[in-house]
């Protein structure tokens, strides 16, 4: 059936960066679906929130099979078609690993699962293609030749162009590399990884080799520590915000926030905040988002947004990223006072604070 086309796409000025060391250029923010897209938020605000984020040059959706047990993927999917977008103007991202029954092979990344499970979430999303598809978790009871050569299958067939992995180890993702070089098959182009101002250790330390050596990029995710960042906890938990809606899933935090380690972040937070409106004009959330998008290993941060309101404000942060000069920057980091320590260099000149010479 011919594709309906309802809405022509104009960046409004969005910029776009490579993702990690393929050709396809993804814009600095993008889109999610985790908890938001098919399970707190569905029907029309769905589509509201992806009308008013393409509207304002977001083309990039992420989503996976696990996303409330695959709603998140057929809220989308729907979304998309009535909207009538173009899918060569769309990049559209989902992942495997959890499936959606409990039988043994329905999770992980077995050629099984890896195959079936692509084959389900393209029928959910009413799509032929996904542009990326993700390795959601590492799966260390299959052998890394299989993952590889099942991802590269599914590149073959057309189900998508690239694959690409989250929340892997450097190490694993050097063994994706080193397989698919050995046997000619397709290379993981990134990384989704949390990023954010509280949690630093592996896309700044850990990563750093990986992005050297085989120029990974990341789609970060929660940028904004799951709404932590914007300030919105500072004074305890406001009715029907993420940790609200959540409790059973966000326990820890939640116990965590009342806490010395929890007190202590929001003590953080109120100082970015006098920081981000007396230095910058701006809010906690457009720095904290801008932070994580001035990293030059970030191709895109994918945003969450529970109201497309969210989604418009979150884009003021484009304009902040120009403003982090490394003295703001130096502030950011005295007051969070957790930057990770520098990998050794026994008396050569050190890289700059990307890793970079
Ligand atoms: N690969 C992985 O393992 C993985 C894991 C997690 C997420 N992800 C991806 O990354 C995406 C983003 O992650 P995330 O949703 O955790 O990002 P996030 O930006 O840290 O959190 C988003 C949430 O913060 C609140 N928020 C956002 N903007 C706000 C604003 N301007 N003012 C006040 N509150 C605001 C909203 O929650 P409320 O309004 O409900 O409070 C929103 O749903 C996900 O959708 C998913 O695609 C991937």
């Amino acid at each position: 059936m011919a594709e309906v086309v309802k809405v022509e796409y104009d960046p409004k000025g969005m910029p776009f960066r490579l993702l990690g060391s393929s050709g396809l250029r993804v814009p600095v923010f993008s889109l999610g679906g985790w908890l938001t897209l098919g399970g707190t938020v569905v029907g029309d605000p769905v589509k509201e929130i992806i009308k008013v984020a393409y509207e304002n040059g977001i083309n990039m959706f992420d989503t996976a099979e696990a996303y409330a047990k695959g709603k998140s993927e057929i809220e989308m999917g729907r979304v998309i078609k009535e909207l009538g977008l173009r899918r060569t103007d769309l990049i559209v991202t989902t992942k495997i690993y959890w499936g959606l029954r409990s039988g043994p092979n329905d999770l992980g990344l077995s050629r099984k699962h890896i195959i079936e499970g692509t084959k389900e979430c393209l029928e959910r999303l009413q799509l032929s293609y996904v542009d990326v598809i993700f390795a959601h978790r590492p799966d260390s009871t299959v052998p890394m030749e299989e993952i590889v050569r099942a991802f590269s299958w599914v590149i073959d067939q057309g189900w998508a162009f690239y694959w690409a992995t989250s929340e892997w180890s450097a190490r694993d993702i050097e063994e994706a590399y080193s397989v698919a070089e050995r046997y000619n098959l397709h290379k993981p182009i990134a990384e989704q990884c949390q990023h954010n101002m509280f949690h630093r250790e592996r896309p700044e330390k850990e990563y750093a080799p990986i992005y050297k050596k085989y120029k990974i990029g990341t789609t970060v995710w929660s940028a904004l520590a799951s709404g932590l960042l914007t300030g919105k906890y500072n004074n305890g938990i406001p009715e029907g915000s993420r940790f609200d809606t959540n409790k059973d899933f966000f326990k820890n935090t939640l116990q965590s926030l009342t806490q010395e380690e929890g007190l202590a972040k929001i003590e953080k937070v109120k100082k970015l905040t006098a920081l981000a409106e007396n230095k910058l004009g701006c809010s906690p959330t457009h720095l904290a988002l801008a932070w994580v998008a001035k990293n030059p290993n970030t191709s895109t941060v994918i945003l969450g947004a529970s109201k497309p309101e969210q989604v418009v404000d979150n884009l003021k942060a484009l304009e902040v990223i120009p403003k982090l000069t490394d003295e703001i920057i130096e502030e950011i980091e005295a007051i969070l006072g957790n930057k990770p320590e520098a990998t050794p260099t026994f008396g050569r000149s050190a890289l700059d604070k990307f890793g970079r010479l």
